[in-house]
């Protein structure tokens, strides 16, 4: 099959790489013309370093390979995901697979990414997000994965799954594409969180509190968006929030480590020196929070931090000040 990947950052150049292992016919678009020749002058990216491109993956800073391609996969960062597709839409032809991989929700419109690729390529497309505790780094040593395909029709996701199954990649298909995008875009601002935990040095007890807590309050707001709450226990929700919130792969955990040892989200976000999709989840899961009525503290409190100037001390303060309740009341949604 002909398939475009469209982003050549890590988690892009990672699925190239295993869709070629699977037989497909790839090719790897770059942004930057500056990036496409680098990639092939050098046939490594430094995202994934020590892990060959092979000669037989196209790189390209030309979308002109999408009038040929069965599937294409969204890999860029979630605030290029709209202007992307817009560009890709006049290109595609009739019946191609489009495969969102960002995690994310737009700023301001607070809409998922499939939502967006479906509002740009005008609803013509069979769409799917695919999700899922993935590190890069990771998929591109073929290490073993597992991700979810989520798609409204499932007979998408199933072809989405046959596409991306791999001996060292399991896919799972599931029709709850609400919960699936929710879950990849929320935990990245559990992992803020739980990074500041581990900045200030506060322990073991205090993540995992956080990633509980925080995870109820993600399946929360899904449930009151459409999403079904199972959807949030698996690999989409909880599996990459563990991912997310314990491993030094996660920039959200790094740059949450930086705000946690006192650097303003600005100075910490330079420092890791790629995107931090947890800073601008942050705005959205507040936006979405407000609309709906849900309560998400934990949230509230990166959104504080990182967009209201309060430090972290004060507002973990603040959430162990919350009142007493039932560990399952849920009657607040
Ligand atoms: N890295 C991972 O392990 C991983 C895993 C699963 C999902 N994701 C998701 O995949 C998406 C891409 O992440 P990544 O890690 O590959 O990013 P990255 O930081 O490695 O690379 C980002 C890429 O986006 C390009 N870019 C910058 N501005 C752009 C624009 N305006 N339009 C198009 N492209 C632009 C850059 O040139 C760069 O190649 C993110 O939404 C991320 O959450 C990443």
């Amino acid at each position: 099959m002909k398939i475009t990947v469209l982003g050549s950052g890590g988690w892009g150049t990672a699925l190239a790489l295993l869709l070629l292992d699977n037989g497909n016919d790839v090719t790897l678009w770059s942004y930057a013309e500056a990036q496409a020749a680098l990639l092939e002058e050098r046939r490594e990216n430094p995202r994934l370093a020590g892990v060959p491109l092979p000669p037989e993956l196209k790189l390209t800073a030309s979308m002109d390979c999408l009038a040929e391609s069965a599937l294409v996969v969204m890999a860029v960062p979630s605030f290029a995901v709209r202007e992307t597709a817009r560009r890709a839409a006049p290109l595609l032809r009739p019946g191609t697979i489009l495969v969102s991989v960002a995690k994310g929700i737009e700023r301001d419109t607070a809409l998922r990414m499939t939502e967006i690729i479906e509002q740009e390529t005008g609803g013509n497309f069979p769409v799917a997000a695919l999700s899922g505790p993935s590190h890069a780094e990771e998929v591109g040593r073929r290490t073993p994965t597992g991700c979810v395909a989520a798609s409204r029709d499932l007979e998408t996701a199933r072809r989405v799954q046959n596409v991306f199954m791999a001996p060292m990649f399991r896919v799972y298909t599931n029709e709850d594409v609400v919960g699936v995008e929710l879950g990849g875009a929320l935990k990245n601002v559990l992992a803020l969180c739980c990074g500041a935990c581990d900045g200030m040095g506060l322990g073991d007890n205090a993540k995992a509190l956080l990633m509980t807590r925080g995870m109820t309050e993600m399946a929360r707001l899904g449930v009151a968006l459409g999403g079904r709450k199972e959807t949030f226990a698996g690999l989409s929700g909880m599996g990459d929030l563990i991912v997310t919130c314990t491993s030094m792969h996660s920039r959200n955990r790094r740059c949450g480590i930086l705000v946690g040892q006192g650097k303003s989200a600005q100075e910490a976000m330079k420092e890791v020196g790629a995107v931090v999709e947890g800073y601008f989840a942050a705005f959205s899961a507040h936006q979405l929070a407000e609309k709906t009525g849900v309560e998400m503290p934990v949230c509230r409190c990166a959104y504080d931090v990182l967009y209201g100037g309060q430090t972290v001390r004060s507002v973990l303060e603040r959430l162990m000040r919350r009142d007493k309740r039932h560990e399952a009341d849920e009657s607040w949604i």
